[in-house]
Formats: C-alpha cells, structure tokens, sequence
C-alpha cells in the first residue's frame, strides 16, 4: 500500500495498519509526506520506545524492541531488503545514515544509546561523526572503540580517541578495544562505566589504576607489577579505594606470582558458591585452582581470588567482591 493511499483511511483502519509495519516500514510512510510524518508520529506517541544501536563500520542503525531487531544499512555496493535488515544504495552511507536518524528520531521519539565506533576513518570524518553523536547524547548506555587499521599497520588517531572521549561517556559498559598505542600514550577514562574493558591498558599505570571507579574492571596487557597489584590489594583491604568494586580481571606475569600478589592476610577457600559465582557475569570462569579470599578492614566486604588462564595463554588474576 502506497502513503497516499494509506493516508485515505479512517483513522482507526489506518492505525491497524500501522500496527503491522515494522519501525523501517514505519520511517519510509513517514518520509512520504508532512502529512504522513504527522500521522506516524502521532501513532508512535503511545508505543514502546526502541533502543537504538549505531555502528560507523557498516554505517547502520538497529532499532530494537520487543526481542527483535530491524537494522537499516548505508551501502555503496548493492541494495536489498530482507526482513530484518535492509540495505539502501548510497554515495555517502555516513551522511545519509545519520539524515535518515535524524529524520527516524522525531518520528519514533527514540535515541541512540549503544555505539560501536571504528576509528579507522580519516580525522574530518571521525570527528563528524563524534559531533553528531554528541549531539544525540553526552551519556550512552554501551560504547565500544576500535581501531580496524591496526592489523594492516594504521596508526591510531590518537586526538580523535581524546576528542571523543570528551564528548560522550558510557554508562554501563565501555569497551576500549584498540590494541596498539605510541609507546607515550596517555588518557583519562572518563565518568565511570559499570563496566569498564580495555582491550590493552599499557596506558594504565598504577595512579591511574587508583582513579578507575567502575565497579567491574577488565585489563587486558597491563603493565602494573606484582607489587603494584599488592599494593592495589592493600588499599582496598584498607578502604582507601575501590569501594564500589565487584570484579576485576588483570594479567600477571605467572601462577608464582600469586603469591607475591597475595603477601597479605588471607584465607585459602574452595567454596563451592563462589566457583558458581566466578562462573557467572563477569568472569565466567570455571575455576581449577585453589581461591585466597582476603577481608576489608571494615569487616563489610571480601575479595576472593583465583589464578586463571585466559583463552589466549597469557596468566590472569580474576577477583570477585562479595
Ligand atoms: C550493543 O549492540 C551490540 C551490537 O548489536 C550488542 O552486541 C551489545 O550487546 C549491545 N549492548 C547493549 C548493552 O545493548
Ligand atoms: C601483561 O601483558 C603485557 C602484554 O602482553 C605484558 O607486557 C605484561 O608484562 C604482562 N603483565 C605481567 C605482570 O606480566
């Protein structure tokens, strides 16, 4: 059926007819005319609203609700649409995708609010596209950054990470998944994810470890010492820091560092709750080894412990508040 004639309904056929197109569907009436933007519009007033997910890489936006996901994509090669993705033919899939948003927004009264950001773009691009984010929102609920250039030996745009990095935080989780910096790279991580994965945190040092507040912190390729994750150990025991932490992961350099990890009052367990809870979020992790638990000074809280071996060989140290 055609917006034209879609709009020579009564008001309560056309609704019925609204109700079985998908928010794609629904977007495409509402670009037919003022008057079928309105009448989308005012239907869309009293429905759930969708979450909405944006990915630079394939300059696509899912919108998701009630379980399932429509996602639209900007495409320079060829056109199609299926049922739950539909790729539209264009010369400039970034502007378009983001037109085409800006236009979906009003209609659905939704926004974005998980990000995947490839920064593998040139500078005047990735800064665009930063900008418009921003404009949507300062907080989003999931944000992952990458870099694809790095396997095929692209630097990574250092001032475009920082930029944007001032201009939006994550909420719930921040995945920082560039895997090559300058040897001198710095960066403050800002406002505080829930969830916080860095991918290689050889730009995390021990003071900047201290300010980390997220309550689940993952470091992947950390330069901190055994002595510095004793020291870590110490401040909180001593409720100096990390008050709010649930659970973090960090490599270490081999099982026997454990126990210089360890030098402190504690208590060797096999309890069988917490191999249940090491296998759940955030670690699931089956646990082989003996766990050392220690206690906070306040008698409040205790960190358990355990060695583990990552998929990719290299030694870790899994913690679990409880
Ligand atoms: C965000 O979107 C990605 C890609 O669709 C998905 O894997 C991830 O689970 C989403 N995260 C949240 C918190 O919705
Ligand atoms: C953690 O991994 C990084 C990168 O592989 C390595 O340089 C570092 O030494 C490891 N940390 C420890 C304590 O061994």
């Amino acid at each position: 059926m055609t917006a034209f004639s879609l709009l020579q309904l009564p008001l309560v056929a056309m609704e019925h007819v609204l109700c079985m197109m998908n928010p794609l569907e629904l977007i495409d009436v509402s670009l037919a005319s003022s008057r079928a933007k309105r009448s989308v519009k005012f239907f869309s007033k009293t429905k759930k609203k969708y979450s909405v997910v944006f990915d630079n890489r394939w300059h696509l936006i899912s919108l998701c609700g009630d379980g399932t996901m429509w996602t639209l994509q900007m495409t320079t090669s060829e056109a199609c649409t299926g049922q739950y993705l539909t790729k539209k033919y264009s010369e400039n899939p970034l502007k378009d995708i983001m037109n085409w948003f800006d236009h979906a927004k009003e209609v659905l009264q939704c926004e974005i609010n998980n990000v995947t950001l490839d920064l593998n773009y040139p500078s005047s691009e990735n800064r665009q596209t930063v900008d418009w984010l921003a404009a949507q929102g300062s907080t989003m609920n999931y944000m992952e950054v990458l870099n694809s250039g790095e396997e095929s030996g692209d630097d990574l745009k250092e001032d475009d990470l920082r930029y944007l990095m001032e201009k939006i935080q994550a909420s719930k989780v921040f995945m920082l998944m560039v895997k090559k910096y300058k040897a001198d790279f710095r960066m403050e991580i800002p406002g505080k994810p829930y969830h916080l994965h860095i991918e290689n945190a050889q730009f995390i040092d021990y003071d900047q470890l201290l300010r980390l507040e997220s309550p689940v912190i993952i470091l992947r390729e950390s330069i901190l010492t055994s002595q510095e994750i004793n020291r870590f150990l110490k401040s909180w025991m001593s409720c100096e820091t990390h008050l709010e932490l649930e659970a973090m992961q960090i490599n270490i350099s081999s099982r026997n560092a454990m126990n210089e990890i360890m030098n402190l009052p504690y208590e060797r367990t096999n309890d069988p709750k917490l191999i249940e809870a090491f296998a759940d979020y955030p670690h699931h992790f089956k646990i082989t080894f003996d766990m050392i638990t220690i206690q906070r000074c306040d008698g409040e809280k205790k960190v358990t412990g355990a060695f583990a071996l990552s998929p990719d060989g290299s030694c870790c140290l899994f913690l679990l508040v409880h």
